[in-house]
């Protein structure tokens, strides 16, 4: 089988998550790491043992034994970056949100489309076996329909307080992690978000004035179901997960191994029918699943799988978060179902 030559662009706590689960994957030769700051590449290629560091990632791109480029920067940077890797023939697996913009996000789904290498976004929750048993529950008709989605995550990031703000400065929390959460809604009903509303405050001086680190949104689709999704980091809040998909003829709780008494089962997926059946299932689970994404990209290298239609849930999801950050702003509920049109035709 053979080994991909694999470079990693951004040394912090995503690009740690992905090297946590890659570096002793058997198809994995590290070639390099990139890092703006030399101090944190140069760590990190000690931490795992990476053959070589950088702060200029164009240092790769015209070597032969780089395969596959992994960008771990901020949105801003993601389609520059991209666009070079796909340029110079490398496979891309870019972390979410796919773009700063959704003019850039347009972009990164044109060349992802038509470049001969691959490009795979990190929407981690499409690859994540816990999220994937619930997908098809709810698709199998365990609790009917429509459903309400119910999701929060709240967290008090003390240890990495200045990466959040420094994503602060170019998202707000409701579109950082709110794409993975607008991706689950419709990626579990298989329906269309048609409008979305929301609020927002700022709880925290170093937050920019303008900007907000507590948000909702709550959204209506077009099978009738609604869902919110509800995203807060700061100093004085406390962590909260609450995962909930409610039908008429029951419920489903997601409880992280990071929440439960005894994590070494893993997660937990609890059901309770309309009828007073009840049942617990636990799910392995021990870390983000990068390495199960990363097998993906290699299947879709090798297999030929097409982009496009993965790449297009992943520009809609940034657009819905993007018109529910608006509606934040503006102080109305948006209808997100007239710009459809422009994605279909990528
Ligand atoms: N998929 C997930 O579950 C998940 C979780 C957390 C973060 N993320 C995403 O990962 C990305 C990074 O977030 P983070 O929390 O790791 O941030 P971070 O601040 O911890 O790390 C970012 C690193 O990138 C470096 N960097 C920035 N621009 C660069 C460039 N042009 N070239 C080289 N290095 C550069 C910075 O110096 C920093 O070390 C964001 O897009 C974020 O939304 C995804």
């Amino acid at each position: 089988m053979k080994a991909y030559g694999v470079v990693l662009i951004g040394c912090g706590s995503m690009g740690a998550t992905h090297l946590d689960t890659l570096h002793a994957h058997p198809r994995v030769r590290l070639v390099g790491v990139v890092d703006l700051m030399a101090e944190k590449a140069n760590r990190f290629a000690d931490r795992y043992e990476a053959e070589s560091w950088g702060t200029d990632y164009r240092c790769y791109l015209t070597r032969s034994d780089v395969d596959i480029v992994i960008i771990a920067t901020y949105p801003s940077s993601h389609l520059v970056l991209t666009r070079e890797c796909l340029a110079a023939g490398k496979h891309v697996l870019c972390e979410k949100p796919m773009a700063g913009s959704l003019q850039e996000a347009a972009e990164m789904v044109r060349l992802g489309s038509s470049s001969r290498s691959k490009l795979l976004i990190g929407h981690i929750l499409r690859h994540n076996t816990t999220y994937q048993f619930v997908r098809d529950l709810i698709h199998s008709g365990a609790i009917g329909g429509p459903i309400v989605m119910r999701m929060s995550q709240i967290k008090n990031p003390a240890a990495t307080w200045n990466s959040h703000l420094a994503l602060l400065h170019e998202v707000s929390p409701i579109v950082d992690c709110g794409v993975h959460y607008v991706d689950v809604m419709r990626w579990f009903t298989g329906a269309e978000v048609l409008s979305v509303s929301g609020f927002g405050q700022r709880l925290d001086p170093d937050i920019p004035v303008g900007s907000y680190n507590y948000g909702m949104i709550s959204l209506k689709l077009s099978d009738g179901s609604v869902g919110f999704y509800e995203a807060g980091w700061g100093h004085t809040m406390a962590t909260d997960n609450l995962k909930e998909f409610v039908g008429p003829l029951g419920r489903i709780r997601i409880t992280y191994q990071s929440h439960r008494a005894t994590p070494e089962l893993g997660n937990l997926v609890e059901v309770h029918y309309s009828d007073g059946r009840t049942e617990e299932i636990n799910i392995p689970f021990e870390a983000k699943p990068t390495d199960l994404q990363f097998d993906y990209l290699l299947r879709m290298i090798e297999e030929q799988l097409d982009p496009k239609p993965m790449l297009r849930d992943f520009y809609r999801a940034l657009e819905v978060t993007i018109l529910g950050d608006r509606a934040i702003h503006e102080e109305k509920p948006i209808h997100c179902l007239d710009r459809l049109p422009e994605i279909v035709n990528f």
